[in-house]
């Protein structure tokens, strides 16, 4: 798990430019799926085929995109403005390391003549990459160019740090669970979805085409176990989470209580997640159609949407065993 995060964490890969990601996992997978294939909004999209006739189809999401700063404008001194592509806090990005795809670092930093830190605004703050100027900064980088946080991972103890966490580790999961799981009563559908952040879109048009009987996405949520931060039963290390709701989904009271049967049998921690804020691809995978019942295993994860999202271990080794058992049975 360690090695492959690591290595899924380190690729770049905002939304709208994820073949890179969808290269190194279909390089993961490709030897342990039945079909393999991407769609036009660039999902990658794996089957495992069933052993029983007329199998439940259960759709299975994790989202290959990471949240980035895309170039507006290059003023005449060679600084780069920039916009974000889904959830950048200015106080997050504020001198932080970042990288284009071809390679390209800047620093990110602020108008400093502003007086009232509360004003920091996306606006008000700029890419250097350390050129001199306007032509020298168009030799590197160009418009609508995205640059995403340099935050290689980092291990202390049992935790792992760095940026894209969010979702690379449910990436990760995905990729473990297709390793683990032997044979399935169940159709298995694992999609590695694109621009979930900004707006669920490759969930969206590949649970449409896919027509699942069942959606499940893992994703991460955020804890409830730092100083003073908003209450929330989440702490990291305490298992994996069943999803009950946040802003985009209400899980199915049916997959929901599957989840939570199944790790009981299994014998494995979990806890359950009430999110105030925030989506995921589940969001978009329930209302397709006629309707698909949804659920989510949420990976517990601090500091969301920074350069350091803080995952552990344990609650993603935890979070392939339950999803290997749950999809190794019967999908009531
Ligand atoms: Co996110
Ligand atoms: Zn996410």
């Amino acid at each position: 798990m360690k090695s492959l995060l690591e290595k899924l964490t380190g690729i770049y890969g905002p939304s709208g430019k994820e073949e890179t990601i969808s290269q190194a996992i279909r390089e993961e997978i490709k030897d342990y799926v039945d079909e393999i294939s991407e769609d036009v909004m660039g999902n990658l999209i794996a089957v495992k085929k069933s052993s029983v006739p007329n199998p439940k189809k259960v759709m299975l999401a994790a989202h290959m995109d990471q949240i980035g700063l895309i170039v507006t404008n290059i003023d005449e001194n060679g600084f780069l403005r920039f916009s974000n592509i889904g959830g950048i806090n200015p106080f997050n990005v504020m001198h932080r390391r970042v990288v284009f795809e071809n390679g390209t670092t800047g620093v990110v930093a602020y108008e400093t003549e502003l007086e009232d830190m509360k004003g920091l605004k996306l606006n008000k703050m700029f890419i250097d990459i350390g050129v001199a100027n306007r032509d020298e900064a168009k030799k590197l980088v160009g418009i609508g160019d995205v640059a995403v946080y340099h935050a290689p991972m980092a291990v202390s103890g049992d935790r792992y740090f760095g940026c894209a966490m969010d979702d690379r580790a449910g990436c990760a999961v995905l990729v473990e669970t297709i390793k683990a799981v032997k044979d399935s009563p169940n159709e298995l559908i694992f999609v590695f979805t694109t621009q979930e952040e900004v707006g669920l879109r490759g969930a969206k048009t590949s649970a449409y085409a896919l027509e699942p009987d069942i959606g499940i996405s893992v994703d991460v949520t955020i804890n409830g176990d730092t100083p003073k931060c908003r209450p929330m039963a989440i702490n990291l290390g305490d298992g994996p989470a069943v999803k009950i709701k946040d802003s985009s989904v209400i899980s199915h009271p049916k997959v929901k209580n599957l989840m939570i049967k199944r790790a009981e049998e299994a014998k494995l921690p979990y806890q359950l997640e009430v999110l105030e804020f925030g989506g995921t691809d589940s969001g978009a995978i329930h209302l397709t159609r006629g309707g698909v019942p949804p659920g989510v295993i949420s990976i517990p994860c601090r500091y969301v949407h920074s350069a350091h999202e803080m995952v552990d271990k344990n609650d993603l080794d935890n979070a392939v065993k339950l999803l290997t058992y749950i999809l190794e049975n019967e999908i009531e």
